[in-house]
């Protein structure tokens, strides 16, 4: 049996996935498993600054490389803040600029990460309240994070809106890359180095800690 029922699945305001399983239960209801399907995935932290110059900084693991050519990235970003016009701080930012930065999140600042994630006011500078020194991009006039293992300055390229309430899609181009220097071993970025953080389901993490290689059929 669903876990939702026929009408619940059509109903636009209910609408979620059939579950089968033992999720299905009605007598057992679960923690709504859905992230913890998709995992591991990436952080992108996410820097911005408003039009008044107000910096913003914020986790968001709905999130991927696109393309290659040229280089471009995504995040989602899922309901609103009651300070911002339906949605949150960074899509109103970027929405505001046509600028982001994507700040690769190490290990060793888990803590930071997970306070930038607050639901702040908008006039709130994450930067300040995380402890985190800030770095101006080169190609964007955007703040990142001066020692992050790696940041991608982003040009948007579209935003787009999803089925439900607040949910938006957020394309960028990457115009400016910097690495860290100690990341790098044999001119490679070494992700054994720093231990990149990634989002599992729940309230879960993981770090990369071991690497291994493939060659695939046509190499
Ligand atoms: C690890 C992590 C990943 C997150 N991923 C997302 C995400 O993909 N989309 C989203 O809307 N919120 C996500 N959040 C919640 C946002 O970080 C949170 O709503 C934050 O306050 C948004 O900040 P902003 O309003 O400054 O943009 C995540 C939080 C954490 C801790």
């Amino acid at each position: 049996m669903p876990f939702l029922t026929q009408d619940q699945l059509l109903d636009p305001d209910l609408r979620g996935p059939a579950m089968f399983g033992d999720q299905a239960d009605p007598a057992n209801p679960p923690h709504n498993p859905f992230n913890a399907l998709v995992t591991p995935r990436p952080i992108a932290w996410v820097s911005t600054v408003d039009g008044q110059g107000v910096r913003n900084l914020a986790p968001y693991s709905f999130f991927n490389a696109t393309a290659y050519v040229p280089p471009q990235v995504m995040f989602a970003s899922t309901s609103a803040k009651p300070d911002q016009d339906g949605t949150k701080d960074s899509v109103a930012n970027i929405r505001e600029t046509g600028v982001f930065c994507i700040n690769v999140v190490e290990q060793s600042a888990r803590d930071a990460m997970n306070i930038s994630s607050g639901a702040y006011d908008k006039d709130v500078d994450e930067f300040a309240r995380a402890g985190l020194s800030v770095a101006e991009c080169q190609t964007i006039t955007c703040p990142r994070i001066a020692d992050a293992p790696a940041s991608l300055e982003c040009k948007l390229t579209q935003i787009v809106q999803l089925p439900g309430e607040a949910n938006f899609v957020v394309h960028g181009e990457v115009t400016g890359v910097h690495i860290r220097p100690d990341t790098l071993r044999d001119g490679r970025f070494d992700v054994t180095t720093f231990q990149p953080l990634s989002r599992l389901g729940y309230r879960d993490y993981a770090v990369v800690e071991n690497v291994f290689t493939l060659t695939r059929p046509d190499d």
